[in-house]
């Protein structure tokens, strides 16, 4: 069994991050994602409109997904790979040579992003038209 994992907010879930996950899961057969807590957002300057466990059951509802873990910092990744025995790491491309570090435990990819759509993108939007 190949065991892909991926990691991100997915904050306001948008077809940009489905595009993402169903091509990660398409890689392998087991999807985890690794999802950024409100503490390690609040760490990164960000903070996302629904909280870590609002987005966690929203993940966790998709077929394709299938575990959902916290991603507590930036240091987690090789031991996540090593303990879930990862085969793929995927990010979408707006990270791409990041991680090429991780190739010394697993394939990593990355795939590229769904333009014209993100999450801060609908929050605008939302801040500026709702009446
Ligand atoms: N992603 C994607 N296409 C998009 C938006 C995101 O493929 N249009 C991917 C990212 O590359 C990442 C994952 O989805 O691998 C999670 O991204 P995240 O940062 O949570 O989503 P964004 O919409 O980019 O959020 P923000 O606007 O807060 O940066």
């Amino acid at each position: 069994m190949k065991r892909v994992i991926t990691y991100g907010t997915f904050d306001v879930l948008h077809y940009g991050h489905i595009n993402l996950l169903k091509r990660a899961k398409s890689l392998g057969d087991y999807l985890i994602v690794a999802l950024s807590t409100d503490e390690f957002n609040a760490l990164k300057s960000k903070k996302s409109y629904y909280t870590f466990e609002s987005r966690k059951k929203i993940l966790e509802s998709l077929r394709f997904v299938d575990l959902v873990i916290p991603e507590n910092n930036w240091e987690q990744k090789v031991s996540d790979i090593k303990e879930y025995k990862i085969d793929i790491f995927v990010m979408g491309d707006d990270w791409k040579g990041k991680f090429d570090f991780l190739n010394k435990y697993c394939e990593v990819i990355y795939l590229p992003r769904t333009p014209n759509v993100s999450s801060t993108q609908t929050k605008d939007y939302l801040n500026n038209n709702v009446i």
